[in-house]
């Protein structure tokens, strides 16, 4: 591959932070650099409390536990995302209730009134994706959580870097957590974050990521845990990696604007709310999208796996790059259109079906220049017009 989607972008101080790692011979299990990414995380969201971990699944499954979703529970969710923003909550033996997207991709503020008027069980928490960066309508959303005693987990995986009124997405609810999976704006190859204003709950989380293992000589167990904390030699990579973080996000704001300069009279774009900075994580387009035709209805219905066909304009766009060496992807298939969730609540709009048959995500890799940019739009533009 030429350009790939979203790949790791090195700071270079990675190995420096590493060989100290491995001279200190802390190579596991903790050690001086996790503590360091969680407290770089803690100084750039201006959040108080951070736990880091092997992955943002990780991070997810421990919100929920920490805030007591138990078995036939049920989890109101975002419903266009990725898989792993949802699958804890059937770790825990819990129910989904997927929420529709608006026209920022990001959870139907509507719906969820909707959802919150008419489910016979009152739901424990809402799981809020902010998606590909962008921010989900907050001040709502943590107004109707407040109003409905609902707890607010932010899926922030794919917003490191996104601000709304000045403030990170991900600090705005009871928990957030960042991914640092390969792809995501920073990495550490594999890694999470949870981060939350409460000590205790924190506390909690990070009790419950090290096996439950009870503060005495021996091992002592009153209740079990998981193996999910981040080894020292993924920590030495995080830091070195949050001090580029800025520059990343300035740099995938830039590789956006500059798709929309090359590529705005053909494709449509997300806009980013007012007072909002998006990450940008990935830019995403679409193409031949009416928005007259979304939020074509308001419903409460059962998920049914759905064959959606993608526009094929979209799919040979995605062929054509490929066999140029250029990673491009659809987005998310929502949760309400997947197999694994037939028989599950939703709450739908068609607007994530519209989304998945129009979008493409574009190569976003911090590492490429208005040239390359300019070569790829150059190329779309090209396969668009063939
Ligand atoms: C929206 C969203 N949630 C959760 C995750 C899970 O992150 P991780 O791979 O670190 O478990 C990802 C990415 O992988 C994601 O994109």
């Amino acid at each position: 591959m030429k350009f790939f989607l979203s790949p790791p972008h090195m700071s270079g101080k990675e190995l420096d932070y590493i060989k100290e790692v491995f001279e200190s011979n802390y190579i596991a299990p903790l050690g001086e650099f996790v503590n360091r990414f969680e407290e770089s995380i803690k100084a750039y969201t201006k959040t108080p409390n951070a736990l880091a971990l092997n992955s943002a699944t990780a991070a997810l499954h421990l919100a929920l536990r920490v805030a007591g979703v138990k078995q036939n529970d049920t989890v109101l969710a975002s419903s266009c995302t990725f898989i792993a923003s949802v699958a804890p909550i059937k770790y825990l033996g819990a129910k989904p209730i997927f929420i529709d997207c608006d026209e920022s991709l990001n959870l139907d503020v509507n719906l969820l009134k909707l959802a919150l008027k008419t489910s016979p069980k009152k739901p424990k928490a809402l799981i809020l994706t902010h998606l590909y960066g962008n921010a989900s309508k907050i001040d709502e959303i943590l107004q109707i959580c407040k109003e409905n005693d609902l707890i607010l987990i932010e899926d922030a995986a794919e917003a490191l870097g996104s601000f709304y009124k000045g403030k990170a997405l991900g600090t705005f609810g009871e928990f957030g957590v960042y991914s640092f999976n390969g792809n995501k704006i920073i990495t550490t190859s594999g890694g999470g974050m949870l981060i939350s204003p409460d000590k205790t709950k924190l506390e909690k989380a990070r009790f419950y990521s090290t096996q439950a293992r009870e503060n005495c000589l021996h091992y002592e167990h009153l209740d079990y845990g998981y193996n999910y904390r981040l080894s020292n030699v993924l920590g030495a990579i995080g830091v070195a990696q949050m001090e580029v973080l800025e520059e990343r996000v300035l740099k995938k704001r830039q590789i956006y604007e500059w798709y929309v300069e090359f590529l705005g009279d053909e494709l449509s774009f997300v806009p980013e709310l007012d007072d909002e900075r998006a990450n940008r994580w990935l830019s995403v387009a679409f193409l031949g999208l009416d928005k007259n035709e979304l939020f074509a209805y308001e419903k409460k219905d059962f998920c049914v796996q759905k064959k959606i066909a993608l526009d094929p304009k979209i799919s040979r766009l995605i062929e054509d790059l490929k066999n140029l060496g250029i990673e491009s992807r659809p987005l998310w298939k929502a949760m309400h259109m997947q197999k694994v969730f037939e028989g599950e609540s939703a709450y739908l709009n068609g607007n994530s079906e519209l989304f998945f048959s129009k979008g493409i995500c574009l190569p976003s890799a911090t590492a490429m220049s208005k040239d390359d940019v300019k070569e790829i739009s150059t190329l779309i533009l090209k396969s668009l017009r063939a």
